[in-house]
């Protein structure tokens, strides 16, 4: 039994792989390599090179690897982007979801992961949010992994195929072991930013808003570790080749930092201060996102490890160390 990974050069897939890997599976990428790295792929793992929607050589991985899990993280993940070219998101996340979708269906892959967003809740509030809560996404990044997400209930209902949506909270952080960690330039993710600014890649850095109705008037997020993410995945693959039922679960740690707490942390990793500028708000940007992550717990027995802010900040600093020698190495 092989799990096919895609994106499994991006961020989160590379950190997916070495998961799988580390537990003993055999593991075949397939990513188009437009936003990932080839040297993100953990050697032991296959890479192929191409399109999700690609049905003959996804049919052909399928059956030359004996595929029984599809994890599916390729698509597009900036949500001002997907503001701009909603047609581009639904195009690479939503249909070609789709036939990624019928192309598992079509080959019997009895299992499938699916990498959703708390951006389908749309403006949640400071009390975290349960899967229950009204579905509301405010980009077309949000709608159209929703849009996803319902494909496959109903794919679920009609065919021989069982699916774990995780609906992902503010993933930060890298690998412990420093193997692999986010790498795409241009990142606007705040811990990146602030590991970037704080290691003189940029001269400063912009706090988005500092009146919003929280204790001190930034925006709160639930950070989670990207190690801990891949886990609660490979749990959700062990319960459904365990014969679990379909699941839609939140993936977050239950309780959120505000923007000013992050940067005081990557201050502390880092040991010195850097250049931090008050800003206006963002367009789009809710007050405070927090999951409840009961349910991941319960049904996948998930009990995250790296539940510390401190923690996540250390390691996406040190991954942004390795980034620097890898660069100049390369350049
Ligand atoms: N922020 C700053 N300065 C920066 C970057 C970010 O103040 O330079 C603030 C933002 O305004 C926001 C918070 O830090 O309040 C977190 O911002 P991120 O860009 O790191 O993350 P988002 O919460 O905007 O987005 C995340 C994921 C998306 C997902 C969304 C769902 O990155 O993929 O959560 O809620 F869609």
């Amino acid at each position: 039994m092989t799990v096919l990974v895609t994106g499994g050069a991006g961020y989160i897939g590379s950190h997916m792989v070495w998961e799988l890997l580390d537990a003993g599976e055999s593991v075949v990428v397939l990513d188009r390599l437009s936003t990932g790295f080839e040297w993100a792929v953990a050697p032991e793992a296959k890479l192929v090179v191409g399109d999700v929607a690609d049905r003959d050589l996804v049919g052909q991985i399928i059956r030359d690897n004996h595929v029984d899990a599809i994890i599916h993280f390729a698509g597009s993940i900036v949500v001002p982007e997907s503001v701009a070219d909603p047609l581009a998101y639904y195009e690479n996340n939503t249909s070609k979801t789709r036939t990624l979708i019928e192309t598992a269906v079509r080959e019997g892959v009895p299992h499938f992961i699916f990498s959703s967003t708390a951006a389908v809740y749309g403006g949640a509030g400071l009390e975290p949010v349960r899967e229950d809560a009204r579905l509301a996404p405010e980009s077309p990044y949000g709608l159209s992994k929703l849009m996803s997400e319902w494909m496959l209930r109903d794919a679920g209902l009609a065919h021989d195929i069982r699916y774990t949506a995780l609906r992902y909270f503010n993933v930060a952080g890298a690998d412990p072991k420093g193997r692999t960690g986010q790498s795409t330039p241009g990142a606007t993710h705040l811990i990146k930013v602030a590991c970037e600014t704080a290691l003189g890649k940029r001269p400063f850095m912009q706090v988005f808003g500092t009146d919003y109705p929280t204790p001190d008037g930034t925006c709160m997020r639930d950070y989670i570790h990207v190690s801990d993410l891949a886990a609660a995945h490979r749990l959700a693959l062990q319960r459904l080749r365990a014969g679990g039922e379909s699941l839609v679960a939140n993936c977050g740690y239950s309780h959120g930092y505000s923007v000013l707490e992050v940067i005081e942390s990557v201050r502390r990793a880092f040991g010195r201060d850097f250049d931090v500028r008050m800003g206006d708000r963002r367009p789009g940007d809710a007050a405070a996102v927090v999951a409840n992550s009961e349910l991941a717990r319960k049904e996948l027995g998930w009990t995250p490890q790296r539940d510390d802010l401190d923690l996540i900040v250390n390691d996406a600093l040190a991954w942004e160390r390795i980034l620097t020698t890898k660069n100049s190495v390369r350049n």
